[in-house]
């Protein structure tokens, strides 16, 4: 009988320190997320230093808590895996290091995962059918990409933004109509109240490319209207502009995803990364998906935010295919996706 392959993920890119136990790639045995948003929501947006510190304070506990959860022990391992990045550079750090110490402690492979590419192996968790290829359009904080996902470990990117990332203009509509940190979910919740045809904000092309995106029109064309009914005295309606915001990023994300997915010829398409767990997004893109006869998937909104299942379940797939990382394995903040993998064997 085959042994069981369980992955130790790790997961301090940004504000969630997270750990979790993965079996065979697709069975999540725990999933635990320290969540750094109480602090951060102080400050209106992620504090770096603080972030770090965070993680520097709970990333054992986490770490205890996933194997505990699962009921496994450290020996019961097969491999670590640990975002590497992209992501805050201090952040990143943290999870690095635990990982090295403990795969060099405990004699176990370590595995180095790239965070995006975490956020669309969440994907297979729920979807025992999913196998690549497919088309994934990964919509988090810090990125806006169309990814034709070859095979577990080979991405080529097709479309990406030339400015804002989708959660970044929800973050940043959601600090000037006074929502805070973060964004996305406020936003959500609150356009359920408004009428998303009630102002008519743009929805931009980017020049030269049918699967490029960009943002920061709409967010600016937000702010200006805010600044204009100021100067004129008229009382802002800010589910209004919430659900009107939204729709605008919905209805290109939708629409790019589809036009992709058919002029390459795909027959399905999955949605990535914290925007993915967007209401309005998941039914437009039901809708749209339908009509165009694609199947869809996502993950549950807890694998869309940053998670350490999804760093387990890529880093199961970066294992199977032989990937394993040095224990000179650094950070990478600004790590492009698809980089050649970290063979270099652990010493
Ligand atoms: O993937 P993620 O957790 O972290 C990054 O890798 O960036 O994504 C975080 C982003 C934030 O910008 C947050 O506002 C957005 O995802 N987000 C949402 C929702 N939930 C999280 N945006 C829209 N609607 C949501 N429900
Ligand atoms: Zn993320």
């Amino acid at each position: 009988m085959e042994q069981d392959v369980l992955i130790l993920g790790i997961e301090s890119s940004c504000d969630e320190t997270a750990a979790s136990v993965v079996k065979n790639g697709r069975e999540v045995l725990s999933n635990v997320i320290s969540s750094q948003i109480d602090i951060h929501t102080l400050y209106g947006g992620v504090v770096p230093e603080i972030a770090s510190r965070k993680h520097v304070e709970r990333v054992n506990y986490v770490i205890g808590q996933a194997l505990e959860e699962a009921g496994v022990t450290l020996q019961d391992i097969t491999a670590i895996s640990v975002t590497y990045g992209p992501g805050l550079v201090g952040a990143l750090l943290v999870g690095v290091g635990a990982a090295k110490a403990i795969a060099y402690a405990a004699g176990k492979p370590l595995i180095a995962v790239h965070h995006i590419e975490g956020h669309i192996a969440a994907n297979y968790i729920e979807h025992a059918d999913l196998k690549p290829p497919f088309l994934c359009l990964v919509v988090s904080g810090g990125h806006t990409h169309l990814v034709q996902v070859q095979d577990y470990t080979k991405f080529d990117i097709i479309g990406c933004t030339h400015d804002d990332a989708a959660g970044e203009a929800f973050d940043k509509v959601a600090r000037a109509i006074g929502l805070g940190y973060p964004g996305g979910p406020k936003i959500d919740k609150l356009a359920k109240e408004g009428n998303p045809e009630a102002i008519a904000f743009p929805r931009a092309k980017v020049d030269g490319s049918a699967y490029d995106f960009s943002f920061s029109g709409v967010k600016s064309a937000v702010l200006n209207y805010l600044n204009g009914c100021e100067m004129k005295g008229i009382e802002v309606n800010k589910a209004d502009v919430a659900a009107s915001f939204q729709q605008a990023v919905v209805d290109v994300l939708v629409e790019r995803g589809i036009r992709a997915a058919k002029s390459l010829g795909e027959d399905r398409i999955a949605v990535a990364g914290g925007v993915a767990s967007n209401s309005a997004l998941r039914a437009a893109m039901q809708e749209g998906c339908k009509k165009a006869g694609l199947e869809l998937c996502y993950p549950s909104p807890i694998f869309c935010t940053d998670n350490a299942a999804m760093i387990a379940v890529q880093g199961y797939y970066e294992y199977m295919a032989g990937n394993r990382a040095g224990l000179d394995l650094n950070a990478v903040p600004n790590l492009k996706i698809g980089t050649d993998k970290y063979t270099q064997i652990a010493q």
